[in-house]
């Protein structure tokens, strides 16, 4: 066994913790978490707007993207309702110079009013879905239901993507790449930012 000397370690049993507590301890531990930032449709036509550090790629080929949805007090958030009953969302990501109004769309407007409308974006129209498009995001992936699993109070959304835009300037060589610096993704690196209203 190695004699050499560690750092002295917390144990910590998260049977023990509070809620809250372990949510400042696993989005303050595990960083960057990029954002996205959700479209769905609402019932009586109208969009819905919200944004999910819970988020990631979970496969290339086929294309695949996963949110997870954490439950709000008085029950499902509006895009898990939406994406329940239209199986298909856009996922947008957003640009660092846009923190401030991703921020806003974490507002729990109630359902059927548009967050995007409040904070002043526009729509375009998607290509592959029914679902619109936010116009003024760089990338913007179209996305149909590929499957829900339930975990505790949480459901994680897989998405297939069928299509996406990416802002022209972006786009380096023929391959499909773009340019990191000038995306400047938004990222969760830091705990406190965003929103955390539903702990
Ligand atoms: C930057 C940011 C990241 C967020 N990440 C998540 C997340 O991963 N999961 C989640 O359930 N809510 C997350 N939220 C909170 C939701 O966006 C918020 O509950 C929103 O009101 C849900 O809207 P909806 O009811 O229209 O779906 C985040 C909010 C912000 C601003």
């Amino acid at each position: 066994m190695s004699t050499a000397s560690h750092p002295q370690m917390l144990p910590i049993a998260f049977d023990d913790l509070k809620r809250h507590e372990k949510y400042f301890l696993l989005v303050s531990t595990v960083l960057p978490r990029p954002i996205a930032i959700v479209s769905t449709l609402n019932d009586n036509g109208t969009d819905n707007l919200a944004s999910f550090s819970y988020f990631n790629v979970v496969s290339s080929d086929p294309p695949c993207l996963m949110i997870s949805v954490s439950a709000k007090r008085t029950g499902k958030k509006d895009t898990l309702i939406n994406i329940e009953r239209e199986k298909e969302f856009v996922i947008h990501v957003g640009s660092a110079e846009q923190k401030d109004l991703i921020h806003l769309t974490g507002e729990d407007l109630p359902y059927g009013q548009s967050e995007r409308e409040k904070i002043g974006l526009t729509l375009s129209p998607s290509t592959w879905i029914k679902t619109p498009r936010v116009s003024e995001f760089p990338v913007a992936y179209e996305c149909v239901l590929e499957k829900i699993v339930e975990i505790g109070n949480s459901h994680v959304v897989f998405g297939r993507i069928l299509g996406g835009h990416i802002r022209e300037d972006l786009k380096v060589g023929d391959e499909w790449k773009v340019d990191g610096t000038l995306l400047n993704p938004l990222a969760r690196m830091e705990p406190g930012y965003g929103s955390i209203v539903d702990l």
